[in-house]
């Protein structure tokens, strides 16, 4: 059984005082809560200060992007090692408006997760399909292709801390989420490609998170799924009473 994983990705929303405050919160609501694994993805600008107001609490940090050198003449860009450095535990790559917005690949998505094991980060990595794509019937197709190109290269050992967050592009801040059951059937998919390219032992260890208008009205039925092991959530984790009942989602039976 894989421990629940509940992150929120704060996108490019709140200066320092904002982010602190929206901390402050997150400390008091989500207290002594041991059993689930909460990360959140703050700007780069907040990552030091929340990391220091995190200090003696369970909450994770993780940032939203880096790039795959180590160091150099590379305007703009943050390393795996800098990211370290400030206290994160996690980093998310190639989300769905990091490759719309910012040319990003299944290539560079690639050398960006090979970059983050290198310096001991674990990768949240993002999938997902577009609108036409669903819509032409493809998208365990399309998800599969993609996870397969962002692992090349990497062998059973270095997956285990690897997490992957099905995202589908048409559910992303538009306040449609996925059916749980359309959900489950791409984590499925998902979980049976990780079966076949590391085997029982990595899939054991190996997280499979969705994303995409996940609330505080739809995380219950969405975690009652056998492979939804925990969620990235957006607009809803800039509200500290509604991240919170998210990472509360009320547990069914089998976990
Ligand atoms: P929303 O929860 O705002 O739809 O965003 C999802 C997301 O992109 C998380 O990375």
């Amino acid at each position: 059984m894989h421990k629940p994983l509940i992150a929120g990705n704060w996108k490019m929303n709140t200066t320092i005082d904002q982010g602190a405050q929206l901390v402050m919160k997150l400390r008091e609501l989500l207290k002594g809560i041991q059993d689930i694994e909460i990360v959140i993805a703050p700007p780069f600008t907040s990552l030091q200060h929340l990391n220091f107001l995190l200090a003696d609490t369970a909450i994770k940090l993780s940032a939203q992007n880096l790039f795959w050198e180590k160091n150099g003449a590379y305007t703009g860009e943050v390393s795996g090692e800098m990211l370290r450095a400030v206290g994160c535990e996690y980093v998310i790559i190639g989300h769905s408006e990091r490759r719309r917005y910012f040319g990003e690949t299944d290539e560079t998505v690639n050398k960006k997760i090979l970059a983050a094991l290198r310096e001991g980060l674990k990768p949240i990595v993002c999938v997902g399909e577009t609108l036409e794509e669903r819509e032409a019937g493809r998208p365990v197709e399309k998800v599969s292709a993609q996870v397969r190109s962002a692992l090349n290269g990497l062998g059973p050992g270095m997956v285990k801390d690897l997490v992957v967050a099905y995202e589908p592009v048409w559910a992303i801040g538009t306040g449609r989420n996925a059916t749980p059951s359309q959900a489950e059937e791409v984590h499925d998919s998902i979980r049976e490609l990780l079966y076949e390219e590391y085997g029982m032992a990595a899939v054991n260890d190996m997280r499979i998170i969705y994303g995409g208008s996940v609330k505080p009205t739809n995380i219950d039925s969405l975690m009652a799924q056998p492979n939804i092991d925990g969620v990235l959530v957006g607009g809803a984790s800039l509200n500290a009473e509604d991240f919170a009942r998210i990472v509360k989602f009320e547990k069914s039976p089998e976990r």
